[in-house]
């Protein structure tokens, strides 16, 4: 008996110095695990006398009642104690300043888009648009690109299962505007455009801006002071050197491609194709050829885009690189 009480005491002792649930678990086995020390005495019953054996199993219990009343109270503690220091350490401070949100910036061909449409509402121009799957007819027929016409071979069309088109440019919305209303018509439209074509210069998918001024006695003169007028406020430059060079559309006559002298390289780089409004085209618009004359003007939004800001290759346009579209930011 002295024995088993010796045993509670040095249990007791012992767990009052105990730190972590982990040791406590340890010192439990040590007790009355298989082998432990309170569990060697119950195996001990067999060898006393039989009028004895009562009397010691009932203390052997009482004591190892108290141990783990002891071992369940400190338990508690510790639980209580583990649970405290998670939660002092997982606290966290609202008050701190946050990471901050990045500011985005506007793409290049957004900016330049933005531009554009400033700067043609400055000289009269509304914007219209129109559908980017297009029918053969607003794609090409009403543009005087009768079927089998080699201009549709140039275009490198996707065609879609049903027979429209993704529009090859943006002339079809020259037709959709101006056969539901009579002139004036003075309209830029830009948007988006598709051909079979990849590679550093060229991508499937890029933009384009369309213009259509349609008025009585609307000439080339008128033409060419629109265009080198918006070149030279585009590229800020008042003596920009634009040059027209004699070409084919089908849908303007006479037509023109326009270049301007890049002085920074000394290059003459073309940037769009503009003509009079082919009289056929006029008929497919419902307007009296007699009446009225026009010119229409197109050109790639994203060249545009890469000559102001100095880009190099189109590919990075359409990449969304951030690296790339952060040095946009405050332009
Ligand atoms: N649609 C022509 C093209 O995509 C450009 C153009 C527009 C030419 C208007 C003349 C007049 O190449």
């Amino acid at each position: 008996m002295d024995q088993l009480n010796q045993v509670l005491g040095l249990a007791i002792s012992e767990i009052a110095d105990i730190n972590s649930l982990h040791d406590l678990e340890q010192l439990k086995a040590r007790y009355v695990g298989k082998q432990g020390a309170i569990t060697a005495f119950m195996q001990k019953l067999k060898d006393i006398a039989p009028e004895e054996r009562k009397a010691f199993g009932a203390e052997v219990n009482k004591i190892k009642t108290s141990f783990e009343e002891v071992l369940n109270n400190k338990k508690d503690e510790l639980v209580a104690k583990e649970l405290a220091a998670k939660l002092a350490n997982e606290t966290i401070d609202v008050s701190l300043d946050g990471r901050g949100i990045e500011r985005g910036s506007l793409h290049p061909v957004s900016l330049t888009l933005d531009r554009l449409v400033k700067l043609f509402a400055q000289l009269g121009f509304a914007v219209a648009d129109g559908p980017e799957i297009e029918t053969d007819y607003y794609n090409f027929k009403a543009l005087n690109i009768p079927d089998n016409h080699p201009a549709r071979a140039m275009q490198d069309t996707f065609y879609t299962e049903s027979g429209n088109v993704l529009r090859t440019h943006t002339s079809p919305i020259q037709i959709r505007y101006a056969e539901k209303r009579t002139p004036p018509i003075k309209i830029i439209a830009p948007g988006r455009v598709f051909r079979v074509d990849m590679d550093a210069t060229h991508s499937p998918m890029f933009h384009q801006m369309e213009l259509l001024w349609i008025d009585k006695g609307i000439s080339f003169a008128n033409l060419k002071a629109v265009i080198i007028e918006f070149m030279r406020k585009f590229f800020e430059d008042d003596s920009l050197q634009v040059r027209f060079r004699a070409s084919f559309f089908p849908f303007t006559e006479p037509s023109a491609e326009i270049d301007i002298y890049f002085a920074k390289t000394g290059k003459w780089l073309e940037v769009g194709g503009c003509g009079m409004v082919h009289p056929n085209v006029l008929n497919y618009m419902n307007i009296s050829s007699e009446e009225y004359s026009g010119f229409a003007f197109g050109f790639g939004i994203d060249r545009l885009a890469m000559l102001k800001y100095e880009i190099t290759d189109l590919r990075l346009m359409f990449e969304n690189d951030l690296d790339f579209l952060r040095q946009f930011k405050g332009c």
